[in-house]
């Protein structure tokens, strides 16, 4: 797939914008603070009714601007072509249409665009918090599918219910019995999701462990392993839980779970979260992500649209060579201060909060 014409208005620091993408690479540059990343953001916002970096609605309206923010995305995908608006002018919920026929809930917005989002922020994918690798498996899951996405909403709602229970209810009889209520769905959604993300993450390490390969010129192999506390069975989930009981009541939290687990990432068998250079760990994410771009690809028939957000002055001769390689056939969103040479691309230059096709 491929966004074709993107409109913004009053979003971020644009008043008004159209930008016509074309479906192959496309290069915007332009000075620190020109409007790069925000016109990148438009595009993701339309894959998953958020900004990459921004989470409230009111943030994403053009200062002092009288109205809110409308972005519309013309969609191409293989057989058919949508339009995709979301606006919000800051005061209750986003509005969100596919073909002028709004939706109602956001999880109706996956899928419509897909998008893979490569920053230098992401390297906290590997050097992170298990929640930061939990998101990276979160974020593709529920774009591809809707049940995973409504799953983990469902999920975190039961989760933090369960907490409060175990806070507020402390000592108390009565905490049991609400337990015994809460237990059974919270295991049925942690064991769904625990599922999805082993068959995921066994998925995509071959791709990854491929281009991880070609990146370093044969001399990395990279591993990815889900590695969960709890059970991918709604059964042992739930023995676990139960065993867990005591300690949850004493912690005041609940100690097994998906929102406990992590998901390894090692080169050569060295852990690279902890030992990994600089260099190794952004290099690991980029495999992942273009991995991330063949999974989209071989489930959906469709690719993803590629973010790659100020990331080639970080990356050596040779690596961008092996990325440049791996963009064909896959449309690219690509921000940098000075226009890279790339064959076959179409660049756009920010300015003055306008966007000028070159
Ligand atoms: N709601 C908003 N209204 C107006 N301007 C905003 C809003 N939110 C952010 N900005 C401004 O937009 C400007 C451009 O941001 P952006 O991140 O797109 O720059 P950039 O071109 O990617 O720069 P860099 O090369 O440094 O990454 C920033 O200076 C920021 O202050
Ligand atoms: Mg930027």
């Amino acid at each position: 797939m491929y966004v074709g014409r993107a409109t913004l208005e009053n979003f971020l620091s644009y008043s008004r914008a159209e930008v016509e993408f074309t479906p192959g690479v496309n290069v915007i540059y332009g000075a620190n603070a020109a409007g790069k990343t925000n016109l990148a953001d438009a595009v993701y916002l339309g894959s998953l009714g958020r900004s990459s970096r921004l989470t409230k609605d009111k943030e994403m309206i053009k200062w002092g601007s009288e109205n809110g923010f409308r972005v519309t995305l013309r969609v191409h995908k293989m057989f058919s072509s949508h339009t995709v608006e979301i606006a919000s002018d800051g005061s209750g919920k986003k509005r969100i249409s596919i073909d002028s026929l709004p939706v109602s809930r956001i999880g109706e917005l996956m899928g419509a665009i897909n998008t893979v989002f490569f920053s230098p922020g992401e390297i906290r994918l590997v050097r992170g918090a298990p929640e930061d690798r939990r998101r990276f498996l979160d974020v593709a899951l529920s774009q591809e599918s809707k049940t995973y996405f409504y799953t983990l909403k469902r999920y975190s709602s039961l989760l933090a219910q369960r907490n409060r229970m175990l806070k507020d209810m402390r000592g108390r009889e009565s905490l049991d019995s609400l337990l015994n209520v809460v237990d059974p769905d919270l295991a049925r959604s942690a064991a769904y999701l625990t599922r999805a993300r082993m068959k995921y993450t066994d998925e995509l390490a071959p791709a990854a462990r491929a281009i991880h390969l070609k990146l370093t010129g044969g001399k990395e192999e990279l591993e990815l392993r889900y590695e969960s506390m709890a059970a991918a069975s709604e059964e042992e989930f739930s023995a676990k839980l139960r065993a867990s009981r005591p300690a949850d009541k004493r912690l005041e939290y609940t100690t097994v779970g998906a929102h406990r687990d992590d998901l390894k990432i090692s080169a050569g068998g060295v852990d690279l979260r902890k030992y990994g250079s600089q260099g190794q760990q952004r290099t690991a994410v980029l495999s992942m992500k273009l991995a991330e771009i063949e999974y989209f690809r071989s489930k959906t028939g469709e690719t993803p649209v590629l973010i790659l957000d100020d990331v080639l002055s970080e990356l050596d001769a040779d690596r961008r060579r092996g990325l440049f390689e791996a963009l064909g056939g896959v449309q690219t969103i690509l921000t940098c201060t000075d226009p890279v040479d790339i064959p076959g691309a179409a660049y756009y230059m920010v300015k003055d909060g306008q966007v000028e096709r070159k």
